[in-house]
């Protein structure tokens, strides 16, 4: 069983690998590159489901299952703001810094703190099945200072209150115990196990 993720992120491509082959042992998780698949994906969708089938159908050109991805950092008192523009909040090519500074600014004076990051998660199927998306969510709130040095993104202004610490203060392991991103994956393996399960027994039974 093969599935191409639309990234070119290795990391991205070995962090799926090893959270999908809990749920479904010998799937392999190829990257665009992998499937020869060019060009830059454009990801206009207004919401993070919409950018994430639009990588997930790119991935599926290449004639195996597409899974795309799409998270972000919703900020309450700023009506949801950074959401789909996170990566590029303080400008088309802005960097981590510059994002995080503009979301300081945002914020200031601001009493009310309360974010959540957002991370969705869409598999588009060769034979045109009804794909899956699946949404994972973590709650938090936005720090005035910066703390901790891993991570990326937001990470640093990120502040998760039961583990008392910011993402960018916790080990890998940690983070994905309880980030956005861990919680869209395992989601996405469980729906993906049984489809692939369903579709088995289907075959098996004719
Ligand atoms: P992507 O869709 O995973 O590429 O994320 C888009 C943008 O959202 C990133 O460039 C970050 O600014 C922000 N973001 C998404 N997930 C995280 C996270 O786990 N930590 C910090 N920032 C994140």
């Amino acid at each position: 069983m093969k599935a191409v993720l639309a990234s070119h992120n290795k990391h991205k491509i070995a962090e799926l690998q090893r959270l999908l082959s809990v749920y479904i042992p010998g799937i392999e998780i190829l990257s665009l590159a992998d499937v020869g698949l060019e060009g830059e994906i454009v990801e206009d969708g207004k919401t993070f489901g919409e950018n994430a089938l639009i990588k997930a159908n790119f991935a599926a050109r290449s004639g195996l299952i597409g899974i795309g991805d799409d998270s972000g950092l919703c900020v309450y008192a700023l009506d949801g703001a950074p959401g789909v523009y996170s990566a590029r909040y303080a400008g088309e090519n802005a960097n981590d810094k510059a994002n995080n500074e503009k979301l300081l600014e945002a914020l200031k004076g601001e009493p009310n703190r309360e974010a959540k990051f957002v991370c969705t998660v869409a598999c588009v199927f060769p034979d045109g099945s009804d794909p899956i998306v699946v949404e994972g969510e973590t709650e938090g709130e936005i720090l005035c200072v910066p703390r901790g040095e891993s991570g990326f993104g937001y990470d640093p202004l990120f502040w998760f209150d039961f583990d008392g610490k910011t993402f960018a203060e916790m080990s890998e392991d940690e983070k994905n115990a309880v980030s956005h991103r861990g919680k869209a994956i395992k989601k996405l393996a469980a729906a993906l196990a049984q489809r692939l399960g369903n579709e088995n027994n289907s075959t098996e039974n004719k």
